[in-house]
């Protein structure tokens, strides 16, 4: 178990190049089920999330082969149904096997997740429109098990744009008779990707990337060669580490179109951007001013670049108020942050942030994959050396983050940790 040393006060500079996203990697890699055959993803992020869901395929039998960032996946020998506890307690996101299960085989058996630090993430809107479909679901020893003798196209309102939800419905009515329509659905560009490779495998969906997405059922698909849009949420997570150390980042591949209410409240605290043919890039020279935000689905802000926003208003000039409107319990990382000589004050899904002169390094733990990039960013403007302990949630989401950060300027490296791991 590794733990990272982040000295602060070094400015970044230079390019670095933004991966594939992890939120759509995942959801295309269990969509390859839908073919029997080779299916190729090129930019695909190599990290631990992927290499899991890597695992979860080769238990359902298909063959999986990483050359560099690009994926082969061979699904002409998956026969099976069922993705087991030790795979879904790693990553939740296993759950979305359900969707191009049920079209392709009629049957899908999955553990349910266990908790998360950031809410309860409960799946009650899947199930719920899964069974709008036809499928049955029975529920035994932590197994939640779906038959669709006959998977059927409907109308699927979402109560909330789940990202999840919408992308597991979409995957099993690609493959069902008739048509369905999805309301209330989820916007993201990671939705839009998915539904791209779709499309190219040969289904019929039309308004993707809206709130209503039709899909008119068909039986087969071809396995394609895909490329993953780039990460949107490790092109801002960049993007406020050049403004907290007062540096200046080329993000290379950036998507500027995805990122315009992250790049607008940047831009409210201070920092100028200019958007490239090839990319985006970031500089703040002075101390970052205080904002406002709250988390909402695309194209809202970002739930998951609220830690590290609020990271940079720990020592923004002023107060500034995040609210957390996706997730109920997004905030465990505050005290970490405090740990550093933060003040921030949380009530409910608000959090007062009065930005102080200086972080102070401190040994926090990284909470999960998003308030432990935010731990990292809090380090680099610190007073001192901050150590990191359980990076792995780290490692979940960013390929080799220390490393690129290092290659920027950043004084941060990796250590063996001294102790134990923690929860
Ligand atoms: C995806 O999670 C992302 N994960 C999350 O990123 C991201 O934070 C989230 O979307 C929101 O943008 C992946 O794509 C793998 P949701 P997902 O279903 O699909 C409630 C990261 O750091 N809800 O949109 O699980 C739920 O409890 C991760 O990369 C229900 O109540 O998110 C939550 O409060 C963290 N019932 C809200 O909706 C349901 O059936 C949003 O969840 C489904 C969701």
């Amino acid at each position: 178990m590794d733990r990272l040393l982040v000295g602060g006060g070094r400015r970044l500079q230079g390019a670095v190049r933004i991966m594939g996203a992890k939120n759509s990697a995942l959801k295309l890699m269990a969509a390859s089920l839908l073919a029997e055959g080779r299916t190729e993803i090129e930019n695909v992020p190599r990290i631990v999330d992927c290499f899991t869901m890597a695992e979860v395929l080769q238990h359902l039998g298909a063959e999986v082969a990483w050359d560099d960032s690009t994926l082969t996946i061979d699904t002409a020998g998956a026969r099976g149904i069922e993705t087991p506890y030790e795979l879904v307690r790693k990553m939740r996101a296993s759950i979305v096997v359900l969707g191009p299960l049920l079209a392709r085989f009629g049957r899908a058996k999955v553990a349910m997740p266990g908790g998360c630090n950031i809410g309860s993430r409960k799946i009650d809107l899947h199930l719920k429109g899964f069974e709008r479909m036809g499928v049955r679901f029975s529920y035994e020893h932590g197994y939640l098990e779906g038959v669709a003798p006959n998977l059927h196209g409907a109308f699927v309102s979402l109560d909330f744009p789940s990202v999840g939800a919408t992308e597991n419905v979409l995957m099993a009515a690609v493959g069902a008779s008739g048509t369905t329509v999805i309301e209330n659905a989820a916007r993201e560009p990671e939705i839009q990707d998915l539904a791209q490779m779709l499309v190219e495998m040969g289904a019929k969906i039309e308004g993707a990337g809206t709130t209503s997405i039709e899909i008119e059922g068909t039986s087969s698909f071809q396995a394609v060669c895909h490329r993953v849009v780039p990460d949107r949420i490790e092109a801002g997570t960049f993007a406020i580490a050049a403004c907290i150390t007062g540096g200046e980042l080329f993000l290379e591949d950036a998507r500027a179109d995805h990122l315009d209410l992250v790049l607008d409240k940047l831009g409210e605290a201070g920092a100028v951007i200019r958007v490239e043919e090839r990319g985006l890039s970031v500089a703040m020279a002075e101390r970052p001013l205080s904002v406002d935000l709250v988390t909402l689905p695309y194209p809202g802000f970002p739930t998951d670049l609220q830690p590290q926003m609020m990271a940079l208003m720990a020592i923004a000039r002023g107060t500034s108020i995040i609210t957390e409107n996706v997730f109920e319990s997004r905030f465990m990382f505050v005290d970490e942050l405090n740990r550093m000589g933060a003040d921030i004050r949380t009530e409910g899904h608000h959090a007062v942030i009065r930005g102080v002169d200086q972080l102070s390094a401190a040994p926090v733990r990284a909470l999960d994959i998003r308030a432990g990039a935010a731990m990292v960013i809090a380090g680099l403007a610190a007073d001192g050396v901050t150590e990191i302990s359980n990076i792995y949630h780290v490692d979940r989401g960013y390929e080799g983050f220390d490393g690129r950060l290092a290659a920027l300027g950043a004084d941060i490296r990796r250590e063996p940790s001294l102790w134990p791991a923690l929860a």
